[in-house]
């Protein structure tokens, strides 16, 4: 990996927390007058002769944001331009002709990746849904890669990582898992026994809505070294303001975090019982059909995302959504602001998400003030 120019992060003591993790991780060695962050290095070029001679080589910032995501997840990470730019990098560790089995509910962007790729000719797509562990580890013979998401977009399944990360080893195949709703704070999937773990720090991670990062995070060196040769071979690095604000924004991930997941908790407990209402996905839910596996591989929580179906017609769904006026009408996720969509408007999504499905994206507002926003546009549009 090549060495960052400065500044040599701050040892992490073994015993602390992973909340205590993001906060202290990545950081300057504590010597006199060192700054509290890493510097904002904005620039191309670089004296010669050292490691990093060129922007798309490395930057200390990269290099601040790393450490702290690599202490994380416990392995080696590297970071890309975009979430979608790390799954393009980590799709090349399939070999020639090999082998990808995909999870059928995953993000419509990685899958829109992996079929480019098939009709390409680079490799074969096998679709498995994630919650049949069977299904998921029939599909892995021969396979090169096994690639899920820890709860994944936009219906909230629930990977059992240990078993399929077992499994797939056992038959020759490395397991990426898109651990992006769930943060290095909910779930450590390299220790759960999976080879690689992505991020779109776009969303919690960063917290704000005002950046685009991705990153990988090895548990092979190697994979990280070939990594890092194809975001310099291919130029989809980091901004250097970016990882600064990811940085940042990881330092208060645990509290935002928590908040936005107790509130998740609590709005989909009443949406499940709300009558203009048809269906709630959120594994924190006792009733809900991934509860059990959540339990095992989510113990921390489920998470701040959960999608519902309005009990009415996609006209109806459409002016719920735009009757709201504290929650905003955007796709994306993970802010502080809380957002909300009709995923089948997006063709990618159409097959996966029923019509009226809403991906509630829940942010740090009051409960109450979230909740009686969703209550009183449902049913203002369902009257
Ligand atoms: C689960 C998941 N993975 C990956 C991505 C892609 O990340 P980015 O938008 O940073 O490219 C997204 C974006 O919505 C996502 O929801």
């Amino acid at each position: 990996m090549p060495d960052t120019p400065y500044p040599t992060p701050v040892t992490l003591d073994p015993g602390w927390t992973p909340d205590t993790v993001a906060v202290q991780a990545g950081r300057p060695t504590r010597t006199p007058g060192a700054p509290m962050n890493p510097p904002i290095a904005m620039s191309s070029t670089y004296v010669q002769d050292a490691t990093i001679e060129y922007g798309r080589d490395g930057n200390a910032g990269w290099g601040a944001l790393e450490a702290a995501l690599g202490a994380l997840d416990g392995g080696h990470a590297v970071t890309f331009s975009s979430g979608l730019a790390a799954v393009t990098a980590i799709a090349d560790l399939v070999p020639q002709s090999g082998t990808v089995v995909l999870s059928t509910v995953t993000y419509y962007g990685v899958r829109n990746i992996f079929q480019r790729l098939q009709a390409q000719g680079r490799l074969h797509l096998r679709m498995a849904p994630a919650d049949d562990t069977t299904a998921m580890l029939a599909a892995a013979d021969g396979a090169a890669m096994v690639w899920i998401e820890s709860i994944a977009n936009p219906l909230m399944v629930v990977a059992d990582v240990p078993a399929i990360a077992a499994g797939a080893r056992e038959r020759g195949a490395l397991t990426v898992v898109d651990s992006t709703f769930a943060t290095p704070l909910r779930q450590r999937p390299l220790d759960l026994g999976a080879d690689v773990v992505m991020h779109s720090a776009t969303k919690l991670i960063g917290g704000h809505s005002d950046l685009l990062l991705g990153a990988a995070v090895c548990r092979d060196e190697a994979h990280a070294q070939r990594l890092v040769t194809l975001r310099h071979d291919h130029g989809a690095i980091p901004g250097a303001l970016e990882a600064f604000l990811a940085l940042r924004g990881l330092r208060t991930l645990a509290v935002r975090l928590d908040r936005a997941e107790a509130s998740a908790l609590e709005i989909a407990g009443r949406l499940a019982s709300h009558p203009r209402v048809s269906r709630v996905n959120y594994p924190g839910l006792p009733a809900d059909p991934q509860h059990e596996v959540a339990t095992r591989v989510l113990p921390g929580g489920s998470g701040s995302m959960l999608s519902f179906e309005v009990a009415g017609s996609v006209e109806q769904t459409d002016a719920f959504l735009t009757g709201l006026r504290l929650i905003t009408h955007a796709t994306s996720l993970g802010g502080v602001e809380s957002l909300i969509e009709r995923r089948s408007r997006y063709p990618g999504d159409a097959g996966v998400a029923a019509p009226t499905l809403c991906r509630l994206s829940v942010g740090i507002e009051s409960v109450d003030d979230l909740w009686a926003d969703l209550d009183h546009a449902l049913r203002a549009a369902l009257s």
